[in-house]
Protein backbone atom coordinates (compact mmCIF):
# COMPACT_ATOMS: atom_id res chain seq x y z
CA UNK A 1 0.00 0.00 0.00
CA UNK A 2 1.57 3.32 -0.77
CA UNK A 3 0.07 5.95 0.84
CA UNK A 4 -1.00 10.44 0.65
CA UNK A 5 0.14 11.65 3.66
CA UNK A 6 -1.19 14.69 5.73
CA UNK A 7 -0.29 14.15 8.89
CA UNK A 8 -1.72 16.39 12.17
CA UNK A 9 -1.60 16.00 15.60
CA UNK A 10 -4.78 15.13 17.58
CA UNK A 11 -6.37 15.70 21.11
CA UNK A 12 -4.61 13.12 22.21
CA UNK A 13 -1.05 12.98 20.44
CA UNK A 14 -2.37 10.21 17.99
CA UNK A 15 -0.86 10.78 14.58
CA UNK A 16 -3.26 10.76 11.80
CA UNK A 17 -2.59 10.20 8.37
CA UNK A 18 -4.21 9.67 4.97
CA UNK A 19 -3.62 6.71 3.53
CA UNK A 20 -4.82 5.79 -0.02
CA UNK A 21 -4.31 3.25 -2.77
CA UNK A 22 -3.26 4.99 -5.79
CA UNK A 23 -5.90 4.84 -8.37
CA UNK A 24 -8.41 3.00 -6.33
CA UNK A 25 -10.44 5.36 -4.56
CA UNK A 26 -12.98 3.02 -3.66
CA UNK A 27 -10.44 1.97 -1.34
CA UNK A 28 -9.45 5.39 0.15
CA UNK A 29 -9.59 5.36 4.05
CA UNK A 30 -11.46 8.66 4.62
CA UNK A 31 -10.01 9.69 8.02
CA UNK A 32 -11.87 11.36 10.43
CA UNK A 33 -10.68 11.58 14.04
CA UNK A 34 -11.89 8.28 16.49
CA UNK A 35 -14.31 9.06 19.07
CA UNK A 36 -12.78 10.32 21.94
CA UNK A 37 -12.44 8.96 25.19
CA UNK A 38 -14.57 10.86 27.38
CA UNK A 39 -14.36 9.63 31.01
CA UNK A 40 -11.97 11.63 33.36
CA UNK A 41 -10.89 10.41 36.59
CA UNK A 42 -14.16 12.35 37.75
CA UNK A 43 -16.48 10.64 35.53
CA UNK A 44 -19.57 8.72 37.05
CA UNK A 45 -22.30 6.37 36.16
CA UNK A 46 -25.73 6.61 37.28
CA UNK A 47 -27.98 3.45 37.11
CA UNK A 48 -32.02 3.27 38.02
CA UNK A 49 -32.34 -0.43 38.21
CA UNK A 50 -35.92 -2.74 37.00
CA UNK A 51 -36.01 -2.82 33.48
CA UNK A 52 -35.87 -5.88 31.36
CA UNK A 53 -33.34 -5.97 28.48
CA UNK A 54 -35.08 -5.92 24.96
CA UNK A 55 -33.69 -5.23 21.32
CA UNK A 56 -30.37 -5.55 19.72
CA UNK A 57 -26.62 -4.60 20.74
CA UNK A 58 -23.47 -4.57 18.39
CA UNK A 59 -20.86 -6.42 19.71
CA UNK A 60 -17.19 -4.89 19.31
CA UNK A 61 -13.51 -6.31 18.07
CA UNK A 62 -11.81 -7.68 20.83
CA UNK A 63 -9.97 -5.88 22.96
CA UNK A 64 -7.53 -8.86 24.09
CA UNK A 65 -6.86 -9.03 20.28
CA UNK A 66 -6.90 -5.48 19.00
CA UNK A 67 -4.09 -4.53 20.98
CA UNK A 68 -2.04 -7.90 20.10
CA UNK A 69 -2.76 -7.12 16.46
CA UNK A 70 -1.33 -3.24 16.94
CA UNK A 71 1.76 -4.18 18.32
CA UNK A 72 2.34 -6.90 15.93
CA UNK A 73 2.65 -3.87 13.45
CA UNK A 74 6.09 -3.03 15.03
CA UNK A 75 7.28 -6.57 13.38
CA UNK A 76 7.03 -4.85 9.19
CA UNK A 77 8.03 -1.44 7.89
CA UNK A 78 5.07 -2.17 5.64
CA UNK A 79 1.00 -1.40 6.61
CA UNK A 80 -1.22 -3.32 8.69
CA UNK A 81 -4.55 -2.44 7.98
CA UNK A 82 -7.08 -3.33 11.06
CA UNK A 83 -10.81 -3.66 10.53
CA UNK A 84 -13.45 -4.56 12.95
CA UNK A 85 -11.42 -2.41 15.89
CA UNK A 86 -12.48 -0.81 18.93
CA UNK A 87 -11.01 2.35 18.12
CA UNK A 88 -13.22 3.96 21.23
CA UNK A 89 -11.18 2.00 23.87
CA UNK A 90 -8.99 3.82 26.61
CA UNK A 91 -6.54 0.78 25.83
CA UNK A 92 -6.69 1.28 22.33
CA UNK A 93 -5.88 4.95 22.51
CA UNK A 94 -3.51 4.47 24.97
CA UNK A 95 -1.26 1.75 22.90
CA UNK A 96 -1.25 3.78 20.22
CA UNK A 97 0.45 6.34 22.18
CA UNK A 98 3.21 4.00 23.09
CA UNK A 99 3.20 3.08 19.70
CA UNK A 100 3.06 6.42 18.15
CA UNK A 101 6.03 6.96 20.88
CA UNK A 102 8.18 4.31 19.29
CA UNK A 103 7.35 5.80 15.59
CA UNK A 104 5.06 3.90 14.32
CA UNK A 105 2.40 5.74 12.42
CA UNK A 106 -1.56 5.52 13.00
CA UNK A 107 -4.57 6.41 11.53
CA UNK A 108 -7.82 5.31 13.24
CA UNK A 109 -11.48 5.75 11.60
CA UNK A 110 -14.58 5.89 14.01
CA UNK A 111 -16.63 2.74 11.79
CA UNK A 112 -13.71 1.24 13.49
CA UNK A 113 -10.51 1.34 10.47
CA UNK A 114 -6.69 1.86 11.83
CA UNK A 115 -3.57 1.38 9.97
CA UNK A 116 -0.40 1.13 11.69
CA UNK A 117 2.75 1.55 9.45
CA UNK A 118 6.04 1.21 11.20
CA UNK A 119 8.13 2.16 8.34
CA UNK A 120 10.63 2.96 10.94
CA UNK A 121 11.09 2.30 14.60
CA UNK A 122 12.90 5.60 15.53
CA UNK A 123 12.61 4.83 19.37
CA UNK A 124 12.92 1.76 21.15
CA UNK A 125 12.06 3.00 24.54
CA UNK A 126 8.57 2.16 26.08
CA UNK A 127 8.74 4.92 29.71
CA UNK A 128 7.05 3.58 32.70
CA UNK A 129 4.34 6.87 31.98
CA UNK A 130 2.71 5.18 29.33
CA UNK A 131 3.36 1.37 30.10
CA UNK A 132 1.83 2.26 33.70
CA UNK A 133 -1.85 3.17 32.09
CA UNK A 134 -1.54 -0.58 30.53
CA UNK A 135 -0.01 -3.82 31.02
CA UNK A 136 -0.13 -4.70 27.62
CA UNK A 137 2.21 -2.26 26.56
CA UNK A 138 4.78 -5.18 27.63
CA UNK A 139 3.53 -6.54 24.19
CA UNK A 140 6.21 -4.13 22.35
CA UNK A 141 9.12 -5.95 24.13
CA UNK A 142 8.65 -9.60 21.57
CA UNK A 143 8.26 -7.59 18.41
CA UNK A 144 10.63 -4.68 19.41
CA UNK A 145 13.71 -7.35 19.83
CA UNK A 146 12.63 -9.21 16.68
CA UNK A 147 12.64 -6.21 14.35
CA UNK A 148 14.93 -3.91 15.77
CA UNK A 149 17.31 -6.25 17.83
CA UNK A 150 16.50 -3.67 20.83
CA UNK A 151 13.81 -2.97 23.01
CA UNK A 152 13.41 -1.02 26.67
CA UNK A 153 10.46 -1.63 28.05
CA UNK A 154 9.10 -0.42 32.15
CA UNK A 155 8.19 -3.42 33.96
CA UNK A 156 4.09 -2.78 34.22
CA UNK A 157 4.66 -3.31 38.10
CA UNK A 158 1.75 -4.97 39.96
CA UNK A 159 -1.63 -4.30 39.67
CA UNK A 160 -5.13 -4.52 41.20
CA UNK A 161 -5.41 -8.17 40.50
CA UNK A 162 -2.32 -9.39 42.08
CA UNK A 163 1.65 -9.27 41.46
CA UNK A 164 1.39 -10.31 37.47
CA UNK A 165 4.92 -11.16 36.33
CA UNK A 166 6.29 -11.32 33.53
CA UNK A 167 8.78 -13.82 34.07
CA UNK A 168 7.76 -16.10 31.17
CA UNK A 169 7.94 -13.15 29.07
CA UNK A 170 11.92 -12.72 29.74
CA UNK A 171 12.58 -16.21 30.14
CA UNK A 172 11.33 -17.02 26.56
CA UNK A 173 13.27 -14.53 24.90
CA UNK A 174 16.81 -15.61 26.99
CA UNK A 175 16.26 -18.69 25.28
CA UNK A 176 16.14 -17.34 22.02
CA UNK A 177 18.90 -15.35 22.56
CA UNK A 178 18.38 -11.99 24.03
CA UNK A 179 20.46 -10.34 26.41
CA UNK A 180 17.92 -9.13 29.08
CA UNK A 181 18.67 -7.28 32.31
CA UNK A 182 16.40 -5.27 34.97
CA UNK A 183 17.90 -2.45 35.53
CA UNK A 184 15.85 0.83 37.70
CA UNK A 185 12.73 -0.67 36.74
CA UNK A 186 13.34 -0.98 33.09
CA UNK A 187 13.59 -4.24 31.21
CA UNK A 188 16.44 -3.80 28.94
CA UNK A 189 16.73 -6.09 26.24
CA UNK A 190 19.09 -6.35 23.48
CA UNK A 191 19.49 -9.10 20.81
CA UNK A 192 21.97 -7.53 17.90
CA UNK A 193 22.65 -10.29 16.02
CA UNK A 194 18.57 -11.29 15.91
CA UNK A 195 16.63 -14.12 17.79
CA UNK A 196 17.01 -17.28 16.88
CA UNK A 197 14.78 -20.64 18.08
CA UNK A 198 14.07 -22.33 20.53
CA UNK A 199 12.19 -24.74 22.48
CA UNK A 200 9.98 -23.00 25.23
CA UNK A 201 8.09 -24.94 27.28
CA UNK A 202 5.94 -22.82 29.79
CA UNK A 203 5.66 -24.11 33.30
CA UNK A 204 2.54 -22.42 33.11
CA UNK A 205 -0.32 -21.08 30.42
CA UNK A 206 0.45 -17.57 30.26
CA UNK A 207 -1.84 -15.30 27.26
CA UNK A 208 0.72 -12.55 27.54
CA UNK A 209 3.59 -14.73 27.50
CA UNK A 210 2.17 -17.16 24.23
CA UNK A 211 1.71 -13.85 22.33
CA UNK A 212 4.88 -12.07 22.90
CA UNK A 213 6.85 -14.96 21.93
CA UNK A 214 4.50 -16.06 19.44
CA UNK A 215 5.26 -12.36 17.75
CA UNK A 216 9.13 -12.82 17.99
CA UNK A 217 10.02 -16.11 16.78
CA UNK A 218 8.31 -14.90 13.47
CA UNK A 219 11.43 -13.52 12.74
CA UNK A 220 13.80 -15.33 14.44
CA UNK A 221 16.50 -17.88 12.80
CA UNK A 222 14.89 -21.00 12.53
CA UNK A 223 11.64 -23.17 14.20
CA UNK A 224 10.45 -21.71 17.69
CA UNK A 225 8.37 -24.40 19.79
CA UNK A 226 5.78 -23.12 22.01
CA UNK A 227 4.74 -25.89 24.65
CA UNK A 228 2.09 -25.20 27.08
CA UNK A 229 0.93 -22.53 25.25
CA UNK A 230 -2.28 -20.40 25.77
CA UNK A 231 -5.10 -21.19 23.16
CA UNK A 232 -7.81 -18.22 23.47
CA UNK A 233 -9.52 -17.42 20.56
CA UNK A 234 -7.26 -14.00 20.68
CA UNK A 235 -4.35 -15.61 19.90
CA UNK A 236 -5.42 -17.52 17.21
CA UNK A 237 -6.87 -14.25 15.61
CA UNK A 238 -3.11 -12.83 16.27
CA UNK A 239 -1.66 -16.00 14.81
CA UNK A 240 -4.30 -15.60 11.29
CA UNK A 241 -3.32 -12.04 10.87
CA UNK A 242 0.31 -12.67 11.51
CA UNK A 243 0.24 -15.45 8.53
CA UNK A 244 -1.75 -12.88 6.49
CA UNK A 245 1.53 -10.58 6.91
CA UNK A 246 3.62 -13.58 5.73
CA UNK A 247 4.42 -15.66 9.13
CA UNK A 248 4.77 -19.28 9.33
CA UNK A 249 2.77 -20.46 12.29
CA UNK A 250 1.41 -24.08 12.89
CA UNK A 251 -0.42 -25.37 16.02
CA UNK A 252 -2.75 -22.30 16.55
CA UNK A 253 -5.70 -23.27 19.31
CA UNK A 254 -3.57 -25.76 20.68
CA UNK A 255 -0.73 -26.28 23.31
CA UNK A 256 1.78 -26.49 21.08
CA UNK A 257 2.49 -23.76 18.28
CA UNK A 258 5.54 -24.49 15.77
CA UNK A 259 6.48 -20.38 14.29
CA UNK A 260 9.08 -20.84 11.50
CA UNK A 261 11.00 -17.55 11.50
CA UNK A 262 11.44 -15.58 8.20
CA UNK A 263 13.24 -12.97 6.95
CA UNK A 264 10.74 -10.28 6.85
CA UNK A 265 6.97 -9.68 7.22
CA UNK A 266 4.58 -7.95 4.97
CA UNK A 267 1.24 -5.62 4.53
CA UNK A 268 -1.68 -7.05 5.64
CA UNK A 269 -5.45 -6.64 6.11
CA UNK A 270 -7.28 -8.05 8.97
CA UNK A 271 -10.26 -8.24 10.60
CA UNK A 272 -10.44 -8.37 14.51
CA UNK A 273 -12.38 -11.40 16.03
CA UNK A 274 -15.48 -10.13 18.08
CA UNK A 275 -14.94 -9.55 21.81
CA UNK A 276 -15.95 -12.72 23.41
CA UNK A 277 -15.56 -11.25 27.04
CA UNK A 278 -18.11 -8.14 26.10
CA UNK A 279 -20.42 -11.10 24.90
CA UNK A 280 -20.27 -12.65 27.89
CA UNK A 281 -21.18 -9.65 29.60
CA UNK A 282 -24.10 -8.62 27.86
CA UNK A 283 -25.20 -12.33 28.22
CA UNK A 284 -24.57 -12.16 32.06
CA UNK A 285 -26.58 -8.75 31.98
CA UNK A 286 -29.77 -10.67 30.72
CA UNK A 287 -29.87 -13.23 32.82
CA UNK A 288 -29.82 -10.86 35.37
CA UNK A 289 -32.66 -8.32 34.01
CA UNK A 290 -34.64 -10.66 32.07
CA UNK A 291 -35.69 -9.89 28.31
CA UNK A 292 -34.44 -11.12 24.87
CA UNK A 293 -31.53 -9.43 23.35
CA UNK A 294 -29.97 -9.81 20.04
CA UNK A 295 -26.43 -9.63 20.22
CA UNK A 296 -25.03 -8.59 16.22
CA UNK A 297 -21.87 -9.83 15.06
CA UNK A 298 -20.75 -12.50 17.70
CA UNK A 299 -20.19 -15.95 17.94
CA UNK A 300 -21.06 -18.96 20.72
CA UNK A 301 -18.04 -21.18 19.74
CA UNK A 302 -15.77 -19.58 21.74
CA UNK A 303 -17.84 -19.16 25.11
CA UNK A 304 -18.57 -22.60 25.27
CA UNK A 305 -17.98 -23.21 29.10
CA UNK A 306 -19.57 -19.84 29.77
CA UNK A 307 -22.64 -20.71 27.58
CA UNK A 308 -22.78 -24.30 29.36
CA UNK A 309 -23.46 -22.77 32.27
CA UNK A 310 -25.85 -20.44 31.56
CA UNK A 311 -27.86 -23.33 29.89
CA UNK A 312 -27.50 -25.02 33.30
CA UNK A 313 -28.69 -21.64 34.85
CA UNK A 314 -31.81 -21.62 32.75
CA UNK A 315 -31.28 -19.27 30.14
CA UNK A 316 -31.72 -19.67 25.87
CA UNK A 317 -29.12 -18.55 23.80
CA UNK A 318 -28.62 -19.67 20.05
CA UNK A 319 -26.89 -18.70 17.20
CA UNK A 320 -28.47 -17.15 14.05
CA UNK A 321 -26.47 -16.39 11.37
CA UNK A 322 -24.10 -13.61 12.41
CA UNK A 323 -25.88 -12.77 15.54
CA UNK A 324 -26.62 -14.64 19.02
CA UNK A 325 -30.20 -14.56 20.69
CA UNK A 326 -30.14 -14.38 24.09
CA UNK A 327 -33.02 -15.12 26.73
CA UNK A 328 -33.56 -15.92 30.05
CA UNK A 329 -36.69 -18.58 30.81
CA UNK A 330 -39.01 -17.78 34.58
CA UNK A 331 -38.27 -15.62 36.62
CA UNK A 332 -34.88 -16.55 38.17
CA UNK A 333 -31.63 -18.20 37.36
CA UNK A 334 -30.68 -21.03 39.29
CA UNK A 335 -27.66 -21.72 41.15
CA UNK A 336 -24.53 -23.34 39.74
CA UNK A 337 -20.53 -23.53 40.24
CA UNK A 338 -17.97 -22.38 38.18
CA UNK A 339 -13.98 -22.56 38.45
CA UNK A 340 -12.19 -20.36 36.14
CA UNK A 341 -8.94 -21.40 33.95
CA UNK A 342 -6.96 -20.88 30.90
CA UNK A 343 -9.27 -21.41 27.60
CA UNK A 344 -11.06 -23.25 27.09
CA UNK A 345 -12.33 -22.91 30.67
CA UNK A 346 -14.45 -20.32 32.08
CA UNK A 347 -13.03 -16.96 31.32
CA UNK A 348 -11.69 -15.22 34.35
CA UNK A 349 -12.56 -11.86 32.60
CA UNK A 350 -16.14 -12.98 33.00
CA UNK A 351 -16.31 -14.18 36.15
CA UNK A 352 -17.32 -10.77 38.24
CA UNK A 353 -20.38 -10.32 35.88
CA UNK A 354 -20.96 -13.91 36.24
CA UNK A 355 -21.04 -13.64 40.29
CA UNK A 356 -23.08 -10.15 39.70
CA UNK A 357 -25.72 -12.48 38.10
CA UNK A 358 -25.91 -15.66 41.14
CA UNK A 359 -26.54 -12.47 43.35
CA UNK A 360 -30.37 -13.38 42.38
CA UNK A 361 -30.30 -16.89 41.69
CA UNK A 362 -32.10 -19.14 42.88
CA UNK A 363 -30.32 -21.30 45.55
CA UNK A 364 -26.52 -20.89 45.68
CA UNK A 365 -23.47 -20.54 43.39
CA UNK A 366 -19.56 -21.06 44.15
CA UNK A 367 -16.98 -19.72 41.97
CA UNK A 368 -13.12 -20.49 42.10
CA UNK A 369 -10.67 -18.00 40.81
CA UNK A 370 -7.44 -19.99 39.41
CA UNK A 371 -6.35 -17.77 37.66
CA UNK A 372 -5.42 -14.44 39.82
CA UNK A 373 -4.70 -13.94 43.43
CA UNK A 374 -6.95 -11.00 44.08
CA UNK A 375 -9.99 -10.56 41.89
CA UNK A 376 -12.73 -11.03 44.27
CA UNK A 377 -12.50 -6.84 44.94
CA UNK A 378 -16.07 -6.34 43.60
CA UNK A 379 -17.35 -8.59 46.58
CA UNK A 380 -17.64 -6.25 49.20
CA UNK A 381 -18.98 -3.83 47.02
CA UNK A 382 -21.76 -6.17 45.87
CA UNK A 383 -22.45 -6.92 49.75
CA UNK A 384 -23.30 -3.29 49.85
CA UNK A 385 -26.01 -3.33 47.35
CA UNK A 386 -27.61 -6.43 49.44
CA UNK A 387 -25.58 -9.45 47.68
CA UNK A 388 -24.43 -12.47 50.11
CA UNK A 389 -21.43 -13.61 49.14
CA UNK A 390 -18.81 -15.05 51.10
CA UNK A 391 -14.92 -15.33 50.23
CA UNK A 392 -12.64 -17.54 51.26
CA UNK A 393 -9.00 -18.28 50.33
CA UNK A 394 -9.67 -18.20 46.24
CA UNK A 395 -13.51 -19.03 46.56
CA UNK A 396 -16.48 -17.65 46.59
CA UNK A 397 -20.26 -18.60 47.78
CA UNK A 398 -22.54 -16.71 46.48
CA UNK A 399 -26.38 -17.14 47.92
CA UNK A 400 -29.15 -15.81 45.80
CA UNK A 401 -30.91 -12.90 48.06
CA UNK A 402 -34.21 -11.72 46.43
CA UNK A 403 -33.40 -8.26 45.71
CA UNK A 404 -30.15 -6.11 45.23
CA UNK A 405 -30.62 -2.20 46.22
CA UNK A 406 -29.07 0.66 44.45
CA UNK A 407 -25.69 2.28 46.25
CA UNK A 408 -22.84 4.46 45.81
CA UNK A 409 -19.87 1.68 44.65
CA UNK A 410 -16.47 2.25 43.86
CA UNK A 411 -15.09 0.34 40.64
CA UNK A 412 -11.78 -1.47 41.30
CA UNK A 413 -10.82 -2.67 37.75
CA UNK A 414 -12.23 -2.87 34.49
CA UNK A 415 -14.24 -6.44 35.03
CA UNK A 416 -15.43 -5.30 38.22
CA UNK A 417 -16.46 -2.09 37.18
CA UNK A 418 -18.94 -3.44 34.59
CA UNK A 419 -19.98 -6.02 37.67
CA UNK A 420 -21.15 -3.20 39.33
CA UNK A 421 -22.78 -1.71 36.09
CA UNK A 422 -25.29 -4.52 35.70
CA UNK A 423 -25.83 -5.34 39.49
CA UNK A 424 -27.04 -1.01 39.55
CA UNK A 425 -29.20 -2.78 36.27
CA UNK A 426 -31.39 -4.79 38.25
CA UNK A 427 -31.18 -3.20 41.73
CA UNK A 428 -34.00 -1.31 43.19
CA UNK A 429 -33.60 2.15 43.23
CA UNK A 430 -30.23 4.52 42.07
CA UNK A 431 -26.66 2.97 41.75
CA UNK A 432 -23.93 5.34 41.52
CA UNK A 433 -20.50 3.25 39.78
CA UNK A 434 -17.73 5.79 40.41
CA UNK A 435 -14.06 5.52 38.96
CA UNK A 436 -15.32 4.36 35.63
CA UNK A 437 -12.44 5.47 34.27
CA UNK A 438 -11.79 1.66 33.73
CA UNK A 439 -14.75 0.45 32.33
CA UNK A 440 -13.95 3.18 29.09
CA UNK A 441 -10.48 1.04 28.82
CA UNK A 442 -12.83 -2.06 28.11
CA UNK A 443 -16.36 -1.12 27.13
CA UNK A 444 -17.07 0.43 23.71
CA UNK A 445 -20.45 3.08 24.37
CA UNK A 446 -21.46 1.05 26.79
CA UNK A 447 -24.21 3.84 27.80
CA UNK A 448 -25.23 3.73 24.33
CA UNK A 449 -25.33 0.27 23.97
CA UNK A 450 -27.46 -0.26 27.10
CA UNK A 451 -29.81 2.61 26.75
CA UNK A 452 -30.91 0.98 23.42
CA UNK A 453 -32.17 -2.10 25.05
CA UNK A 454 -34.07 -0.17 27.34
CA UNK A 455 -31.78 0.50 30.55
CA UNK A 456 -31.64 3.34 32.25
CA UNK A 457 -28.25 4.98 32.36
CA UNK A 458 -26.28 7.76 32.03
CA UNK A 459 -22.62 9.19 32.48
CA UNK A 460 -22.54 11.90 35.10
C1 LIG B 1 -4.91 -12.92 31.76
C2 LIG B 1 -5.92 -13.94 31.37
C3 LIG B 1 -6.65 -13.41 30.18
C4 LIG B 1 -7.25 -12.06 30.54
C5 LIG B 1 -6.20 -11.09 31.09
C6 LIG B 1 -6.80 -9.81 31.66
C7 LIG B 1 -5.77 -16.39 31.49
C8 LIG B 1 -4.92 -17.58 31.28
N1 LIG B 1 -5.25 -15.20 31.14
O1 LIG B 1 -4.03 -12.72 30.66
O2 LIG B 1 -7.64 -14.31 29.79
O3 LIG B 1 -7.83 -11.48 29.43
O4 LIG B 1 -5.52 -11.71 32.13
O5 LIG B 1 -7.63 -10.07 32.75
O6 LIG B 1 -6.90 -16.50 31.92
N2 LIG B 1 2.19 -15.34 34.94
C9 LIG B 1 3.45 -15.52 35.48
N3 LIG B 1 4.53 -15.06 34.77
C10 LIG B 1 4.42 -14.43 33.56
C11 LIG B 1 3.13 -14.26 33.01
C12 LIG B 1 2.04 -14.71 33.74
O7 LIG B 1 3.59 -16.08 36.55
O8 LIG B 1 5.44 -14.05 32.97
C13 LIG B 1 1.00 -15.80 35.67
C14 LIG B 1 0.05 -14.66 36.03
O9 LIG B 1 0.39 -14.01 37.23
C15 LIG B 1 -1.28 -15.38 36.10
C16 LIG B 1 -1.15 -16.46 35.03
O10 LIG B 1 0.25 -16.66 34.82
O11 LIG B 1 -1.46 -16.00 37.35
C17 LIG B 1 -1.83 -16.13 33.70
O12 LIG B 1 -1.31 -14.91 33.26
P1 LIG B 1 -1.41 -14.40 31.76
O13 LIG B 1 -2.28 -15.29 30.97
O14 LIG B 1 -0.07 -14.09 31.25
O15 LIG B 1 -2.09 -13.03 32.01
P2 LIG B 1 -2.59 -12.13 30.90
O16 LIG B 1 -1.86 -12.29 29.63
O17 LIG B 1 -2.65 -10.79 31.54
Amino acid sequence: MSKTKKAEPLKNDIRVEEWAEPNETAQTIELVQAPEVKSSGLDKMRVRGGNALNGEIRISGAKNAALKHMCAAILSDQPLQLQNMPVGLGDVRTLAQVLSHLGVRIAMRSDGVAVLHAREITNSVAPYDLVRKMRASVLVLGPLLARHGHAEVSLPGGCALGTRPVDLHINGLRAMGAEIEIENGYIKAEASNGLHSAEIMFPKVSVGATENLMMAATLAKGTTVLSNAAREPEIVDQGEALIKMGARIDGLGTPEIKIEGVASLHGATHSVVPDRIETGTYMCAVGLTGGEVRLKNTRTDFLSALIGLLHEAGMDIKQDGADVVVKRNGAKIRGVDLMTEPYPGFPTDLQAQFMTMLTLCDGAGMINETIFENRFMHVPELNRMGADIRVQGNAAIIRGVDKLEGAEVMATDLRASVALILAGLVAEGETTVNRIYHLDRGYENIVEKLTSVGADIERI
